[in-house]
């Protein structure tokens, strides 16, 4: 019997597994990301921010801690109750908050930003000079006065302040070099084109000599350069990812976040 009457099967695909993984705000749903990691076993994955954990995060991940490489940043809503703020900063994983420093992940020196940008804190689009406060240390020495500024919660700085984005932590991310810069504020969009992002955002990106930046919080899956937020020439590509969805890298082209 020749081969043309059984032609041989053609050779099953051979996709290689990404190296990062990164997805948007679970807001205490971690099945997409469960199920991702088990399908396509990415090296590590990176949360953006916002994960609300309803149990302690290494409780709600331990399907996965053995699979891959797990790290995130915090959003906004990570600080709403003493639960969140505990099942995120009281983990076994607690140590795997990438905000305000670079960490060699896969291969990739990955910087993180958690938190956003708040007025009470620090506005990035207004003068620095403007900032009520620099540093956690300042709020905490206004509070501890007697000031009236949110607080004090736990003997400390208000507990939604944990997410609040401040100069000093920002400043000192100034200088340092990575390849990726994972945030859960966006960047800014090019003149003239309708966005809620930061400039500020974008500069830390450019330098870091950040080839990417990827962030959450927006709850969409943008595409810079493909929505024409950023041109293609830009120093580094950008994406937002939607929760329940994520972005595999590296990026095989034409397949942004989903
Ligand atoms: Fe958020």
């Amino acid at each position: 019997m020749s081969s043309s009457q059984h032609p041989l099967p053609s050779p099953a695909p051979i996709f290689a597994a990404p190296k990062l993984m990164f997805f948007g705000d679970p807001h205490g749903d971690f099945r997409p990301i469960i199920a991702a990691v088990q399908r396509y076993r990415p090296e590590a994955i990176i949360l953006l921010g916002d994960l609300q954990a309803r149990q302690p995060l290494h409780i709600e991940l331990q399907s996965i801690r053995e699979l891959t490489q797990i790290w995130y940043i915090h959003g906004n809503h990570d600080t709403d109750t003493d639960a969140d703020y505990d099942h995120l900063w009281g983990s076994e994983l607690a140590d795997r908050n990438l905000h305000g420093r670079v960490v060699e992940i896969a291969g990739y020196r990955v910087a993180g930003l958690g938190g956003v940008f708040r007025g009470k804190i620090w506005n990035p689009d207004e003068p620095e000079a403007n900032a009520p406060f620099r540093s956690r240390a300042d709020m905490l020495r206004h509070v501890t006065r007697g000031g009236t500024v949110e607080g004090p919660w736990r003997g400390g700085i208000a507990r939604k302040h944990h997410s609040s984005i401040f100069l000093d932590e920002y400043e000192a991310m100034i200088g340092l070099e990575a390849d990726v810069l994972v945030s859960h504020e966006a960047p800014a969009a090019a003149p003239g084109m309708r966005h809620n992002g930061f400039a500020a955002i974008s500069e830390l990106a450019a330098s870091l000599g950040a080839t990417l930046a990827v962030h959450g919080h927006h709850h969409r899956a943008i595409d810079y350069v493909h929505e024409g937020l950023m041109p293609a020439s830009a120093p580094f590509r950008a994406f937002g990812v939607d929760m329940g969805s994520h972005l595999a890298w590296p990026l095989i082209e034409g397949r942004g976040p989903r």
